[in-house]
């Protein structure tokens, strides 16, 4: 593709890590639509950026749901030529979870490469799949082992899909099926102008740009290390020890969209820092005064050391460099806490 795309299509943009990518390719002057369910998070958005007036729009869309779901007004009146497919359902409070995890996430990915192969303006759709497409909760380690972009989670639909499995493993299956019609789409659609680069980022950290009316509406991954900042007891247990800070994966997607050689590719973006959450206590402790000397009970808190990830290859393709678990904390609390004092 063009090394520098002009117009950039968002989805997911007014969320955690949609609103830093919209940043980060603001900040390199190209211009971007993003797409929302909510008109009025779009305008908060584009209230809080008035340095880049003009270069930031937002088209709203219904959720992903809802039948039907025709994503092409995005498209409309514009040549967009590249994608960044964010919007996908991220929660666990969920009362049906084929309902409102596993069928959005895929109709929404499908809806949204029918749309950009009908514009005929595509040059690159870049999807955040997840590090939960990746994992293989069963495997155990006798011998060290290292999840690569080669790696995905053994479910079947129907397990994902079971009516008694937890949100938590839905979830993993929502965002391997969506991944997964992602490939499909382009395997079974040669013609389509466009190629495809699939990111499967683990906990995701960092500080809060997006419209988040207060610390009770932080996205689900933040919230746990703000918990931990208000000395809610007990410390959660990490299910994996990998993560990566915000900002570094929104470079990673924008890199992603520019790097032609990336075409094709599947990365694990995450710093090859381990974490806990008893790690995040000491730090939060140590960083900030209204945590100063308080208690920290780390039973339950071994970092497990039996296996490892390959972010190295993200690093090395997309030109990244890994922030550490203490900034990361250090500034995602320090920005809450800011915002809670109003
Ligand atoms: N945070 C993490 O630790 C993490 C780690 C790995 C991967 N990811 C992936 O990263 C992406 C963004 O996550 P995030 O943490 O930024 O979450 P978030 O803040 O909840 O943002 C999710 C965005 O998706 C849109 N969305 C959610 N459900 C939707 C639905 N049913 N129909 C249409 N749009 C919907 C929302 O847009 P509107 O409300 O504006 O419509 C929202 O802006 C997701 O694909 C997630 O799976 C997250």
């Amino acid at each position: 593709m063009d090394n520098s795309p002009s117009y950039v299509l968002v989805t997911g943009a007014t969320g955690f890590i949609g609103a830093h990518i919209v940043d980060c390719l603001l900040g390199r002057g190209i211009r971007v639509r993003g797409t929302t369910r909510s008109a009025a998070k779009g305008a908060s958005m584009i209230a809080a950026r008035p340095q880049h007036a003009g270069r930031l729009d937002f088209v709203q869309i219904s959720d992903f749901s809802s039948p039907d779901i025709d994503l092409s007004g995005a498209f409309a009146g514009i040549d967009i030529n590249g994608v960044v497919h964010v919007a996908s359902p991220f929660t666990y409070d969920t009362l049906d979870n084929e309902k409102e995890l596993i069928l959005p996430a895929i109709n929404g990915v499908r809806a949204m490469l029918a749309a950009a192969a009908a514009s005929k303006t595509v040059k690159r759709v870049v999807l955040t799949s997840s590090f939960a497409a990746v994992l293989d909760a069963n495997r155990k380690a006798p011998l060290y082992f290292t999840y690569t972009g080669v790696d995905w989670n053994p479910l079947t639909y129907e397990e994902a899909a079971d009516l008694n499995t937890s949100a938590v493993i839905a979830y993993r299956g929502s965002k391997k099926f969506a991944e997964l019609a992602a490939w499909d789409f382009l395997r079974n659609n040669p013609e389509v102008g466009f190629d495809l680069v699939t990111l499967c980022p683990p906990m995701t950290f960092g500080p809060v740009v997006h419209p988040v009316p207060s610390a009770n509406s932080l996205n689900d991954s933040n919230a746990m290390l703000w918990r931990i900042a208000e000395g809610k007891e007990p410390l959660p247990v990490a299910r994996v020890p990998f993560w990566i800070d915000v900002r570094d994966l929104a470079q990673a997607h924008v890199e992603a969209l520019v790097r032609p050689e990336a075409g094709g590719k599947r990365y694990i973006p995450a710093s090859p820092e381990r974490f806990s959450y008893g790690l995040a206590a000491e730090i939060i402790r140590d960083g900030f005064e209204f945590a100063r000397g308080r208690e920290v009970d780390l039973t339950g808190q071994v970092i497990d050391q039996s296996h490892g990830v390959d972010g190295e290859t993200a690093a090395r393709e997309l030109g990244l460099r890994y922030r550490t678990f203490r900034e990361t904390v250090v500034d995602m609390v320090g920005r809450v806490a800011a915002m809670s004092r109003g």
